[in-house]
């Protein structure tokens, strides 16, 4: 089991990091998934570069293989092939990743027009229903029963439909645009998620030979086609990584670039680090973070879907939110049980109260050192941000949550000063 071990300075003086220097930002892992996915649905080969080399895309490679896919990863770039799909059974218990196993459903339908899949349960931070996915793609004529945990689709008489979603959910507005894609006829997805992927996954589909338009906004339109062509596409940046590494940055201290990012992914973050008294200056793909380590507290942070505050850094946040002089809250508004790491930062010192969807931060001078447990992958990500600012030697267990979405953080982390061991 992995575990990061995060020194500060020798036991007797020991004092908190200050990270200085510049990185590269990684592919966008919620980028990299749909478009592993989208992968299923031409014939021909498929080239992602700038594809992260994380776990979570590790997983979907592999529920690409067992479909009968043909794999190749070179550096960062992953060439896919899926000449014959031999079998409409989304493999995913093996691949022990549930989750990603469901993006792939819209286009294993829009391909074989059959479909099993296990139903994905709920995870770290709560029970993640599919309701909106399910109702969307009955809206298009996909029949689905649900037997002994697993999901038997038929979309032999699937056609374009104008689907009204009650969420803007991420992942359903994915699967309706694979399967749209794929299949003839035109739909529109109403109340569809704004998030970059899913503007980043409708760029990628243009390439193919689908028509979409008003991806990244909440009205997409899709005008689908059975033959698609393969194509080469750079994934985007991975605002998540980017984030989470810019607020390690405020909470150290010490003066950072980050290159190879979309400033404007992470602008409701850049006004939050500014409000905390942190310099943010940023250019075209690249965003500079400068501080003295010593943070105001910010007032109410509330997380929402895209453009507002992302609830993937809600997390790496907290630790800003423990360390910042004054109270501050965070308000969780996208998922149910998102605090699991607050117990963790409280043996580290951290002050806080929960309730509910609700967390109230008294800031602390400073944090002590300690074993902890990474519960999911932001969580894991924030644990490390606090162990950075501890004093002493703290070790993250757990850390394959980790591994899922941060490629080689240590590496990252180190070439910024840090003293991080993966072991
Ligand atoms: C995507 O998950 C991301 N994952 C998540 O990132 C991210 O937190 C989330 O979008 C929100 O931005 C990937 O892209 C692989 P949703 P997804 O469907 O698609 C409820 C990370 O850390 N809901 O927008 O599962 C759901 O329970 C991960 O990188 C339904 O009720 O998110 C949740 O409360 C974590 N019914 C809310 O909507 C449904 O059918 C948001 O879910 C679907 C969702």
């Amino acid at each position: 089991m992995t575990r990061y071990i995060i020194s500060n300075g020798s036991a007797a003086d020991a004092k908190p990091t200050v990270l200085k220097g510049n990185i590269s930002v990684q592919g966008a892992k919620n980028a990299a998934l749909p478009l592993i996915a989208a992968a299923v649905l031409t014939g021909e080969d498929v080239v992602l570069s700038n594809c992260p080399d994380i776990a979570d895309v590790d997983n979907m490679l592999k529920i690409f293989s067992a479909l009968g896919g043909v794999t190749e990863r070179r550096g960062d770039k992953v060439k896919l092939s899926l000449k014959y799909l031999t079998s409409g059974e989304i493999e995913s218990r093996l691949a022990g990743e549930l989750r990603s196993s469901l993006f792939m459903l819209g286009s294993v339908l829009a391909r074989t027009k059959k479909a099993k899949v296990a139903y994905p349960g709920g995870c770290d931070i709560g029970l993640r229903p599919i309701d909106i996915h399910l109702k969307a793609l009955r809206e298009m004529g996909v029949r689905i029963r649900d037997r002994y945990g697993y999901l038997y689709c038929d979309a032999s008489e699937a056609h374009g439909a104008d689907v009204t979603l009650d969420y803007p959910s991420v992942g359903a507005t994915e699967n309706v645009m694979l399967l749209a894609s794929g299949i003839d006829g035109v739909t529109v997805i109403r109340n569809a998620a704004r998030e970059p992927e899913i503007e980043d996954l409708g760029n990628f589909l243009c390439k193919t030979g689908a028509r979409v338009t008003g991806a990244g906004t909440q009205l997409i339109k899709i005008e689908g086609c059975s033959a698609l062509k393969g194509a080469e596409y750079e994934v985007m940046p991975d605002r998540i990584a980017a984030g989470t590494y810019m607020i390690a940055a405020a909470v150290c201290g010490g003066e950072t670039v980050l290159r190879d990012m979309k400033p404007e992914h992470v602008f409701s973050l850049i006004g939050k680090l500014r409000e905390s008294g942190a310099e943010v200056e940023y250019n075209g793909n690249s965003v500079r973070v400068a501080s003295d380590g010593r943070l105001k507290a910010v007032g109410v942070v509330e997380t929402g879907t895209y453009p507002g505050f992302p609830t993937d850094l809600q997390a790496p946040f907290s630790v800003l939110a423990a360390v910042s002089e004054g109270s501050t809250v965070i308000v969780e508004n996208i998922f149910e049980t998102r605090f699991k790491h607050l117990a963790e930062l409280t043996k580290m010192g951290v002050s806080v109260k929960v309730k509910g969807r609700v967390a109230v931060f008294e800031g602390v001078k400073s944090l002590s050192a300690a074993e902890v447990q990474a519960m999911d992958l932001r969580g894991g990500a924030a644990l490390m941000i606090a162990g950075l600012k501890a004093s002493g030697t703290t070790v993250v267990e757990n850390g394959h949550h980790i591994e899922r979405g941060y490629a080689a953080p240590e590496e990252v982390l180190n070439a910024l000063g840090a003293s991080v061991i993966k072991v």
